[in-house]
């Protein structure tokens, strides 16, 4: 496939094409025109055509999209037809439960071993997933051939942690501590915060509710100047 630029809103939209088609494939469909993934998916076909047409266009006129192709194509462009070998630095409510969710290992990316600095935890096992200390961070991850790292510790902690996997040769960190890293240039950081979804969440809940206020208030308004 040729090599293109693909910009960050595609790749964002990418994983929720891959979800729709495993679905469909699971469900034993073949082929789907955009209109009608449009529909399924709630976003324009257009958007759909758009968004596709940067792999080289997968569809045909009058065909629509081959789902199993499409579906691997996608898997191939977000680099999970591969195994990705992680580790979890902070074995605390958040480490363990992202260690508990099997499902992970099914889009190739595999839980080698967790880290914490609490002796208490240092030595028990998740999920079959070893808890270690954090001095055998370097020679785990040189051992272990691993590239990804997720980050489920204190703030404090996070950046001088960052540093040590960035000089053991970890390239992908997966940051759920609340702060921004600075890694080299060859080093990307993904940044979850559920609480930044949440206040998203807040604010369109909170939109629609003043939305239905103002509407209710311009409704009475009315209706009281045209009781007059
Ligand atoms: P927790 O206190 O249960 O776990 C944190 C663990 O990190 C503890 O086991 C602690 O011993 C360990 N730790 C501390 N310093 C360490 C170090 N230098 N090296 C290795 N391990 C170290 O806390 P929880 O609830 O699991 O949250 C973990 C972090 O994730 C917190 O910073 C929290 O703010 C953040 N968080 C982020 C969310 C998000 O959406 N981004 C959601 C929930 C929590």
């Amino acid at each position: 496939m040729e090599e293109r630029v693909i910009s960050r809103a595609v790749i964002t939209r990418l994983p929720r094409y891959y979800r729709y088609l495993g679905e469909l494939l699971e469900s034993g469909v073949e082929r789907i025109s955009s209109n009608e993934l449009s529909s399924r998916m709630r976003v324009t076909a257009s958007q759909i055509r758009q968004d596709l047409n940067n792999f080289g266009g997968f569809g045909q006129q009058g065909y629509g999209y081959n789902v199993k192709y499409l579906y691997t194509e996608i898997g191939k462009i977000l680099g999970i037809d591969r195994q990705h070998n992680l580790i979890i630095i902070g074995a605390g409510n958040l480490g363990q439960a992202i260690a508990n969710y099997a499902n992970f290992e099914k889009r190739g990316f595999v839980i080698k071993g967790m880290f914490d600095i609490n002796p208490r935890l240092i030595g028990l096992v998740v999920r079959g997933i070893e808890i270690r200390g954090v001095e055998d961070l370097e020679q785990f991850i040189a051992d272990n051939d691993v590239q990804m790292a997720a980050l489920t510790i204190p703030k404090t902690k996070a950046p001088e942690i960052a540093d040590r996997l960035v000089h053991a040769g970890i390239k992908a960190i997966w940051n759920f501590a609340h702060v921004d890293l600075n890694v080299p240039e060859d080093v990307v950081v993904e940044n979850v915060h559920l609480s930044e979804s949440l206040m998203r969440l807040s604010y369109r809940v909170c939109s629609m509710q003043d939305k239905k206020k103002e509407e209710l208030e311009r409704a009475q308004k009315k209706g009281t100047i045209n009781n007059r």
